[in-house]
């Protein structure tokens, strides 16, 4: 179907678990900067009523849901067929729906919700880039791919084995795939979302202040779905015409803030309010100049 209506000269992005979360205001932001957009979901209802909310504002028509699942290779090839029919090129696709997945101990886990883990976050994203990239190298105008990893493909969270083992595949083939599909001018990035309130999270919308997430995260409030579509719109669109193979933590500073090893190793507490400087073992004296002003 082509959707004669709107001008052909308009991208259409293709978004995967478009209907919730980082997904939803994803497909909101491209609307607003004026592309026409596909969302793809699992959960019909929360697709209808996102076209609903949608079709009250705008009569336009850019918006158009379609119910897929992400680990079902007919379904992905079919979401992406429609999103290249549905106004003219294909040129970004956002490879985000995602689940918990699962969790608990190693020698708990069923390799049925192993399995389940991996299916939709691991090759939901290969089914992804294979369909987008297959119809974006025959358009010849190459596109933008950009998949969600998380924080946690970064680093070693007991108890969600399956989801930071899957997320770090979806970070890795972010970069081997924008190897391959570079000479189509295809790119291929990755956005790692640090703790972001949304359906999948409630913990993050929880109270912020006082909470362990507010001592570690160096930003001081909670990540919205809004911070996320901003990256991932820069990502998918023109504005970042010659990054590939790169990752974009979204985390309001965890990643850089690390594991704090200060704190564990002792490093004297003093450092964080006074200025000065350590010397080390040279045999000069170190100093202290004052405090810090916080
Ligand atoms: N929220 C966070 O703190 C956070 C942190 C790191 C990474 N992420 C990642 O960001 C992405 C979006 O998460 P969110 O927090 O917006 O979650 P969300 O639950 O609000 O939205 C996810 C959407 O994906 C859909 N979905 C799930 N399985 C699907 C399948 N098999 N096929 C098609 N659609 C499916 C769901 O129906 C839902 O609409 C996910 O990949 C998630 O792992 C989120």
């Amino acid at each position: 179907m082509n959707n004669s209506a709107i001008s052909p000269h308009i991208d259409t992005v293709l978004i995967t678990g478009g209907a919730s979360g980082i997904g939803r205001a994803t497909v909101r932001l491209f609307l607003d900067r004026g592309w026409t957009v596909v969302a793809a979901d699992l959960n019909e209802a929360s697709g209808k009523s996102l076209v609903a909310e949608y079709e009250q504002e705008s009569s336009d028509g850019r918006l158009s849901f379609v119910q897929a699942d992400v680990s079902s290779e007919p379904d992905v090839e079919h979401a992406v067929a429609h999103a290249a029919s549905f106004n003219g090129a294909l040129a970004c696709v956002v490879n985000n729906a995602g689940i918990g997945g699962a969790f608990g101990s190693v020698t708990e886990t069923s390799v049925e919700d192993w399995d389940y883990t991996f299916a939709v976050l691991s090759r939901g994203v290969f089914l992804g880039v294979k369909h987008a990239a297959r119809v974006m190298r025959e358009q010849g105008t190459g596109g933008s791919i950009v998949n969600l990893a998380s924080l946690a493909a970064l680093t070693g969270d007991a108890g969600l084995q399956a989801y930071s083992a899957a997320k770090a595949s979806v970070l890795h083939m972010s970069r081997v795939f924008a190897t391959e599909l570079g000479p189509d001018r295809i790119r291929v990035n990755c956005v790692c979302p640090g703790a972001i309130a949304t359906p999948l999270n409630p913990s993050a919308s929880r109270q912020f202040d006082g909470s362990e997430l507010a001592r570690a995260q160096p930003l001081p409030f909670v990540g919205e779905p809004e911070h996320l579509a901003r990256a991932i719109y820069f990502l998918g669109s023109r504005e970042s015409s010659f990054v590939t193979g790169q990752y974009l933590a979204v985390d309001g500073g965890l990643e850089a803030a690390g594991p704090r090893l200060g704190e564990y190793l002792g490093t004297d507490p003093r450092y964080a309010t006074l200025v000065g400087v350590n010397r080390g073992n040279t045999g000069v004296k170190s100093t202290v100049r004052g405090g810090a002003a916080r």
